[in-house]
């Protein structure tokens, strides 16, 4: 399959891993589980399309309000994923990057991740960012507040801001806007993710559950994406 345009960055909210579950009568985490086979599925098609960037919410800062049992699950889960991924991260050249309140993990979690970071940080083949305890407006937030500090203590001046410097205080700096934003599972809102980087993203829908959601069906929004015309308020 060739594509005339690809996207650089895909971001994807994982959604339906639950209801994937309840329709087999399992619990959810069976979802959850199952939803990692999925991730492996569309990271493996990224850098198939040579994908530079692929940015996915796994875990929002809403999602710290759902039952302890869940909340335990998917962090031992995240853990388990990070180390059983790693070597094939690095044998891939994959960078692995996190965005989020990533203080806020369980200490085993942040050892994990920090440590997956520094192992992965030379990859270059493909950059792929899990949003854990992420929220956008938090994110947006915290730029605010630390723009304001940075001029009141004269680092920058108040007539810097614009769009370049204020991407540059968001936890996502250095990384390109996405230019496709998937989500799962049929619902139709953002849900508080990267609520400033997708201004112009191109959107996409699917009623297809996240652990349903494979190489074929990214494929099916590869050849969406590759329709749009994107104008960027021009003719
Ligand atoms: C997405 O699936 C995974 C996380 C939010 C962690 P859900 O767990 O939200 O599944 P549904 O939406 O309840 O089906
Ligand atoms: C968004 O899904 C967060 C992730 C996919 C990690 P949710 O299932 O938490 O979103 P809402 O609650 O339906 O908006
Ligand atoms: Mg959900």
């Amino acid at each position: 399959m060739t594509f005339k345009n690809l996207p650089r960055h895909i971001a994807v909210i994982m959604d339906g891993n639950g209801r994937w579950a309840k329709k087999r009568n399992l619990d959810r985490i069976y979802g959850h589980i199952e939803g990692i086979k999925s991730l492996k599925s569309v990271v493996e098609g990224v850098i198939e399309y040579k994908i530079k960037y692929l940015t996915v919410y796994a875990f929002s800062s809403e999602n710290w309000q759902r039952p302890e049992n869940e909340v335990d699950s998917l962090m031992e889960l995240l853990d388990e994923y990070i180390e059983l991924e790693l070597p094939y991260l690095i044998k891939n050249k994959i960078r692995l990057n996190f965005i989020g309140d990533i203080g806020r993990l369980p200490d085993k979690s942040k050892t994990a991740v920090s440590k997956a970071a520094e192992k992965t940080k030379n990859g270059g083949e493909l950059t792929l960012t899990l949003a854990l305890s992420y929220g956008s407006k938090e994110e947006i937030l915290n730029a605010v507040s630390k723009i304001a500090e940075d001029v009141k203590k004269g680092a920058i001046e108040f007539t810097d801001i614009n769009d370049k410097l204020f991407s540059s205080y968001l936890y996502t700096a250095g990384t390109p806007d996405p230019d496709l934003l998937i989500r799962t599972s049929g619902e139709l809102r953002l849900s508080n993710f990267m609520l400033y980087q997708t201004a112009y993203a191109e959107l996409y829908f699917t009623k297809t559950l996240w652990p349903d959601f494979r190489k074929k069906n990214l494929i099916a929004a590869l050849k969406n994406y590759e329709k749009r015309i994107r104008r960027f308020g021009k003719t």
